[in-house]
């Protein structure tokens, strides 16, 4: 009772202490950090969010909270990346191509066969030993710190007009991808042609034919209804994606250990929940894109995986990226 009489004291004297600073006898204001998501409130993202900032603040009595904001309500992606550097939201969700067009060494996690499967890469994406330089490589001169990753499963295209069996199906053929060096050489190997676009313009770019396709996992291609505009899924499942967490640094550096402790703890429970929910979730999404007039149909996988091996000798060039493509093979194998 005392506690909390002294920090309603401490919020009714307006103390300027900043945003979760001990201010007086060890009381703390406490901080609502405003976490940015391009997905809708169906996707596995949101739900492990959400819960993770129920768990934060019961965990920190109150001094921590999230609150998550989806379907791109904070703008989309290769925004979030500057607004979490100067501050203006504390939190994000962003695809490991928008972190490529800030350290290149994250082109690696975006390398078609770089993971064997969604446990290999998650099992990856925990492990400091392997992940823990790269995560940290953007604190000084960005203000960014890479928390962890959430799978985005594995990627298919899917377009207008047809099933493509083979690249050659999708020959001239405009598809969007993230913006990014490697998802546009992606689309070129495959002899299509790549139109870099944000995911919230992403139906409408179907629905209006500024582009013929799409390619991305089948929770994204349900939630966003854009089997509704692109209704043949095929299964070329080109690379498994990665999406990463990321927090001002700043922000982080204002909690307590003991906050700092309950905070890691929430983002691993947060994580599991997701790999976990994204099983189930791909099944329904499956379901429910079907009995809206999608159809999913397997293709010659090998034929793709074939026309994207010459990326990894592409996108494969400094000591570093050579570094981290090793250690996530090594721990694959
Ligand atoms: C997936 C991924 C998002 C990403 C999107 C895209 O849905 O989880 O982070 O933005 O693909 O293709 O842009």
């Amino acid at each position: 009772i005392v506690g909390v009489a002294a920090l309603t004291l401490a919020g009714c004297a307006g103390n300027s202490g900043g945003a979760g600073e001990a201010t007086d006898g060890g009381n703390v204001e406490p901080t609502t950090m405003k976490l940015a998501l391009n997905q809708t409130q169906e996707h596995p993202s949101f739900i492990a969010l959400q819960a993770f900032g129920e768990e934060l603040s019961e965990a920190t009595d109150g001094r921590w909270n999230i609150e998550v904001y989806p379907d791109s309500q904070l703008g989309d992606q290769a925004e979030y990346i500057q607004s979490v550097k100067d501050g203006v939201i504390d939190l994000a969700i962003v695809s490991a191509p928008q972190l490529e067009n800030v350290n290149d060494d994250f082109v690696i996690f975006s390398l078609p066969t770089v993971f064997d499967s969604i446990d290999h890469q998650m099992s990856v994406l925990s492990d400091d030993a392997v992940v823990g330089d790269v995560y940290a490589s953007l604190e000084e001169s960005d203000n960014i710190t890479v928390v962890g990753g959430l799978t985005q499963g594995a990627r298919s295209s899917y377009t207008k007009d047809s099933i493509a069996d083979t690249p050659a199906d999708l020959a001239g053929k405009k598809i969007r991808v993230q913006e990014s060096p490697v998802f546009i050489s992606m689309i070129n190997a495959l002899g299509a042609s790549p139109t870099p676009m944000a995911f919230s313009e992403v139906y409408t770019g179907l629905q209006s034919g500024v582009i013929d396709g799409a390619e991305n996992n089948e929770i994204s291609y349900f939630t966003q209804k854009h089997y509704e505009v692109a209704p043949f899924f095929s299964y070329t499942r080109h690379l498994i994606g990665a999406d990463f967490l990321i927090s001002n640094t700043d922000t982080l550096a204002e909690m307590s250990e003991e906050d700092r402790a309950a905070f890691d703890e929430g983002w691993t429970t947060a994580w599991e929940n997701h790999t976990d929910l994204w099983k189930t979730e791909t099944e329904e999404a499956i379901a429910g894109a079907e009995a809206g007039g999608a159809t999913f149909e397997e293709v010659d996988g090998e034929a793709f995986t074939e026309a994207l091996t010459p990326l990894l000798d592409e996108f494969i060039t400094t000591d570093s990226q050579q570094t981290l493509y090793d250690a996530i093979r090594a721990s694959g194998e």
